[in-house]
């Protein structure tokens, strides 16, 4: 089956074609489009995101067809949820019309299942069953995956996301949007000297009984970093040394609730995704806190952890597989929960 896919739930509108069938497949085009306007704001406007999508949507579709040598495909894959509720509809709207027009099912999926599938695109062993952390501008979320399609929440963030975390102490610091890659980049040359911050949710006398466990909050964290830099005399000479204790608490709490979940599902994959999963510190303490258990961690490249396409393209197979197939009359929503939940 080949299939085209579109993703435009936030400020990247990007289109896909992918060849295959079950685990087996081929990505034959990936086509991105960042929409720089917002770092001008310091955060997606989202008015801004819905025009940039109307104007990128045919040219971006356009150039994967072409990329991926042809104008066939068996099906469309869309992202209708959750996300920016104008963006989305950008995608959603193109891609019923092209599947009306070519005669062809749509599907629509859920922006971060496909989350779940961008690992797998690249690392043959990166299907269930396995632990799998995802971490984006939006969303925190533990999931145990038991085989693809059965997700058990294990945790979520309570307040702020990891990204938004990242993003909004960039903020404080005075770095650009988005401010992940500039913590991480800073943190990487500099000392936490002085600084150190609790790490949050994070007690020992915690059990799995409790949703304390394995949920997240980092707000705290946020206002520990806020209180950090008022109090800062030269906070030139502490940004540095700030953006790394934060940046060690943060990774240090994902890496011990990932860890908890593994252990109690004696899982022996570890699977992270979502554009937090970029962060090379995370994903070398990741695979540290594992090293000599017979537990292999395995993250996406850039392109494929931050939004894309090629994602939604690898679950929405999965869906059109299994026979199911959306209406025409295919909606777009801010906040959906995601399918194949099963109760904790
Ligand atoms: O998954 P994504 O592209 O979009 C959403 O679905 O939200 O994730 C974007 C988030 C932003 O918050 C950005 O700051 C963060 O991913 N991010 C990073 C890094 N690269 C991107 N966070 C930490 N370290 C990075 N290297
Ligand atoms: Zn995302």
């Amino acid at each position: 089956m080949r299939l085209l896919a579109i993703e435009t739930s936030c400020d990247e509108t990007s289109a896909a074609v992918l060849d295959g069938a079950g685990d087996e497949v081929v990505l034959r085009s990936l086509v991105i489009l960042s929409q720089d306007v917002h770092a001008i704001f310091g955060g997606v406007v989202p008015e801004m995101a819905s025009r940039a999508h109307l104007t990128a949507i045919v040219p971006v579709v356009e150039r994967a067809l072409m990329d991926a040598g042809g104008h066939g495909f068996d099906g469309v894959a869309v992202t209708n949820g959750p996300g920016l509720v104008g963006a989305l509809l950008v995608g959603v709207s193109y891609a019923k019309a092209l599947a009306f027009a070519r005669g062809v099912p749509v599907v629509g999926v859920h922006h971060m299942e496909g989350h779940l599938f961008a690992t797998a695109l690249e690392h043959r062993g990166a299907v269930p069953p396995f632990t799998a952390l995802l971490v984006s501008g939006g969303h925190t979320l533990l999931l145990d995956v038991e085989r693809w399609g059965r997700y058990r929440l294990l945790g979520r963030t309570r307040d702020d996301a990891a990204g938004e975390a990242f993003d909004k102490v960039a903020k404080l610091l005075g770095l650009p949007y988005p401010g992940g890659p500039h913590i991480e980049r800073l943190a990487a040359v500099s000392h936490s000297g002085g600084f150190h911050f609790a790490r949050p949710m994070l007690r020992r006398d915690q059990t799995p009984d409790r949703p304390d466990f394995y949920d997240f909050s980092f707000s705290g964290l946020k206002t520990a970093v806020l209180k950090a830099v008022h109090a800062s005399p030269n906070l030139d000479g502490d940004r540095g040394a700030i953006a790394r204790a934060f940046q060690d608490a943060l990774v240090d709490t994902l890496v011990a609730k990932t860890e908890r979940a593994a252990r109690q599902f004696t899982r022996r994959r570890v699977v992270l995704g979502g554009g937090v999963a970029c962060n090379a510190t995370l994903v070398a303490a990741m695979r540290e806190r594992f090293d000599g258990r017979g537990v292999e961690v395995f993250a996406p490249s850039p392109r494929l952890a931050t939004d894309n396409a090629a994602m939604i393209a690898r679950a929405g197979l999965f869906h059109l597989e299994r026979g199911e197939r959306s209406a025409l009359d295919l909606s777009a929503f801010a906040t959906q929960p995601l399918p194949g939940l099963v109760a904790a």
